[in-house]
């Protein structure tokens, strides 16, 4: 957790440039331009080469660590592609997931099944289809591996209390030491082989010391148990977690590996040390372009009604407490200062719904109706997360493509399954 001193104030108006100018040199490529002349807003713009940039970091700085992205962080072709020609390996959460890769042609080798609790006929599916590594947390979903080729390896999840995390999982799913110990005795006596153990510290938690403090304690907990029990174990799954800077500057990949390094490296060799990140492999990657289509003074002042809101792309504005940035593009086009007169505004989705309110005193200039808006790192859980309220049509995906002064531009429109893979 950072506390709000001068340095952190300076470190967030130095992101909040960075991001500007990045959405800047976006919005003047060849391929935005034409992709927004040809769907008009809203649109996310995709780029899969920022994907690839995400894995190579998280590869540099944890490289005895096997990353499985999370699908459904945002599960789209492109970005599946980008992570497949790449290496990686891949973590679902559904027999749908499974099937968007298995369409694809992804090794099931490089497949894992994280979700703690699965219908009887999606594990076997996943069996059949060879996917050989799934979670536990509990004597109902154990039981249901009893008979399953031995070969599969099950992970206990364990829980990690993070109220500083945007989502706390350990409230949904896990078990503490005792249950988990419990747990290996009742799989030793069913003929399960546990692998090992696998948490998740919360999504979005800036708190690297708490994601080594989980590291620490499942690598003790595996050397207690192995002892007691008489078992062996061959995985640790340190889940996903790595925060992104929405707003304000948060733990960088390599702050978060610099934590974890010296107390996983010990154990390279023994265990195979695998993760599951979903959110900083593609946030960063997709951009939002909204367009205002109405202004209102209010008794609380100015509002500005966009093209898409939190039932659409901001879904992570109700479902995260994200805040994402939001510029005007005639700000990124002339620079801050080139604008006499900024105002504070609320900014509305389109629905008819009073809780779809994407921002609330946000600093724009004057706007009129057709002028277009832009947030940054709109990569994660927002198209997968949108709805269809009010009839709405979920924002189409353009995947840009590779060095965006191309001018390639592969449009995906909403009516293309591959634009809202799973949605
Ligand atoms: C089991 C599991 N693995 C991985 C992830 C991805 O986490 P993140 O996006 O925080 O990296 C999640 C997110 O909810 C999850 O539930």
């Amino acid at each position: 957790m950072r506390t709000d001193t001068r340095a952190d104030r300076r470190a967030t108006r130095a992101l909040v440039e960075r991001r500007r100018a990045e959405a800047s040199a976006l919005l003047s490529t060849d391929a935005a331009r034409a992709a927004l002349a040809l769907h008009g807003t809203p649109l996310l713009l995709l780029d899969p080469e920022q994907v690839r940039r995400q894995y190579r970091r998280l590869r540099n700085a944890l490289p005895f660590v096997r990353f499985h992205y999370a699908v459904k962080a945002l599960a789209h072709d492109a970005v599946i592609a980008a992570l497949d020609d790449a290496g990686s390996g891949f973590d679902v959460a559904t027999g749908d997931e499974l099937e968007l890769l298995t369409r694809r042609g992804i090794d099931v080798a490089r497949i894992i099944h994280t979700h703690p609790v699965k219908k009887p006929s999606e594990i076997e599916a996943a069996l059949s289809a060879g996917v050989r590594t799934f979670v536990v947390d509990n004597d109902v979903e154990l039981a249901k591996f009893a008979g399953a080729p031995g070969d599969v390896g099950l992970l206990v999840r364990l829980a990690y209390r993070s109220p500083h995390a945007k989502s706390d999982l350990s409230s949904k799913f896990g078990v503490g030491p005792f249950e988990a110990a419990r747990l290996v005795e009742q799989a030793k006596r069913q003929g399960t082989r546990i692998a090992g153990f696998s948490f998740h510290v919360g999504s979005q938690l800036d708190d690297p010391a708490r994601f080594a403090a989980a590291v620490s304690e499942t690598l003790a907990l595996m050397v207690d148990l192995e002892r007691r029990l008489r078992v062996r174990f061959d995985t640790l799954d340190i889940g996903g977690g790595f925060p992104v800077s929405y707003d304000a500057p948060s733990a960088t990949i390599e702050e978060v590996a610099a934590r974890l390094r010296p107390i996983l490296e010990p154990h390279v060799g023994r265990l195979d040390i695998i993760a599951e990140p979903g959110r900083v492999m593609v946030a960063e990657a997709m951009t939002l372009v909204t367009s205002v289509v109405g202004v209102a003074e209010r008794g609380d002042g100015r509002w500005y009604y966009l093209d898409d809101g939190v039932y659409g792309s901001y879904s992570n504005v109700v479902a995260e407490d994200v805040h994402p940035l939001v510029y005007a593009e005639k700000e990124l086009r002339e620079g801050p200062s080139g604008i006499a007169t900024h105002r504070w505004a609320t900014l509305g989705g389109p629905t008819c719904d009073s809780t779809d309110v994407i921002a609330r005193e946000t600093l724009l200039p004057e706007l009129a109706v057709g002028d277009l808006l832009v947030s940054p790192a709109m990569g994660a859980y927002t198209a997968v997360t949108a709805t269809r309220f009010n009839g709405r049509a979920l924002t189409p995906i353009a995947v840009m493509g590779r060095g965006l002064a191309t001018g390639e531009v592969t449009a995906v429109g909403a009516s293309d399954p591959r634009a809202v893979s799973i949605v």
